[in-house]
């Protein structure tokens, strides 16, 4: 036998020399969640280590994460019913406790890379990340209210807007608001392929965001369909995204590899908080074992091509590391 591929396997020192995919603490970004208050931090009970923090908690929590090397943050916001409504005028109310929250984080960590949500869900009354009417979510009537949410956003001094909605046109009706506006430095994370999935679930519950009726399918992509990912990519792309993202990332690898294939741009991938759970859960039956699974999960993410990754195990993977 010539050819022996064990060879290059055969001791710990060889084999880091051969690795071909490496993983570090500056490709995450660890999604927060915010709620009003203070003092507050409320574990989320389908994600084990994970919680939701008023604002003067999270600024610590950010505080503590910078020591760890994470410098990167996108924060979502749970809001109360009361505070809901059909058209999410909450989401723009300047005084809302979400954009004063990033302000602050801004003013306080100003070398973070802040980044943001765009979509109705966490403000509509019908939990759906656009206008809903006569039971059909509008496309074009909800560009207008994405567009004064991430004009609030970038004003509050984020670095990155990631409109997570899936409207059509959306990309490029922010940019030029953007833009007109004087925030040509502010970027745009388009969620570009994201799919309708299960995988959600304990979002949602962070969140109190679930659909009051119905589900995401005429917005949110079908996981049977790739081809889609093309054009959805190709769009992006021409309104002006500074990143593709593809959501979920672990039954999509393929689509994370197929759009780096295909665009210049920087690929995002988004481990969702199912993902997340469900290693968590089967680590607390003591079925699978946690780090290794954490690894093993973050490097696959990122050997098919993701240069970030979205990922609730961003500070746990960084104690880890340290
Ligand atoms: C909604 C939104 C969702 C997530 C991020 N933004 C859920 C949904 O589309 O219902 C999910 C993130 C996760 O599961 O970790 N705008």
């Amino acid at each position: 036998m010539l050819r022996r591929p064990r060879r290059n396997r055969k001791s710990e020192s060889v084999r880091s020399l051969v690795e071909e995919t490496s993983l570090s603490v500056k490709d995450l970004i660890f999604p927060l969640f915010l709620i009003e208050g203070s003092n507050k931090k409320i574990e989320v009970q389908s994600m084990p280590g994970i919680f939701r923090f008023s604002q003067d908690l999270i600024l610590k929590e950010i505080e503590d994460c910078l020591k760890l090397g994470i410098t990167a943050f996108d924060v979502f916001p749970a809001y109360p019913e009361s505070l809901k409504d059909s058209i999410a005028s909450e989401s723009y109310n300047p005084e809302t406790f979400y954009l004063k929250a990033l302000r602050e984080i801004k003013k306080e960590f100003p070398e973070v890379c802040l980044m943001s949500d765009v979509a109705m869900d966490p403000y509509s009354s019908d939990g759906h990340d656009g206008l809903v009417k006569d039971g059909k979510i509008l496309n074009d009537e909800t560009l207008e209210v994405l567009a004064r949410m991430s004009l609030a956003q970038a004003d509050a001094g984020v670095d990155i807007i990631g409109p997570s909605d899936m409207m059509d046109g959306r990309v490029g009706y922010i940019r030029e608001l953007l833009d007109e506006s004087g925030f040509t430095e502010t970027s745009i994370m388009s969620y570009t392929a994201k799919y309708a999935s299960a995988f959600y679930g304990p979002f949602r519950d962070a969140l109190d965001s679930a659909p009051k009726f119905g589900d995401k399918k005429t917005y949110q992509m079908n996981p049977a369909n790739s081809q889609e990912a093309l054009i959805e990519g190709d769009l992006d792309t021409e309104e002006g995204a500074d990143f593709l993202m593809v959501k979920p990332a672990l039954s999509y690898l393929d689509i994370i590899k197929l759009l780096n294939d295909n665009f210049p741009l920087p690929i995002a991938a988004y481990n969702v908080s199912g993902e997340y759970s469900m290693i968590k859960a089967s680590a607390e039956k003591g079925w699978i074992d946690n780090d290794r699974a954490m690894l093993e999960v973050l490097l696959s993410i990122k050997r098919a091509g993701a240069k970030v990754i979205l990922t609730y195990f961003a500070k746990e993977y960084a104690s880890f590391m340290k």
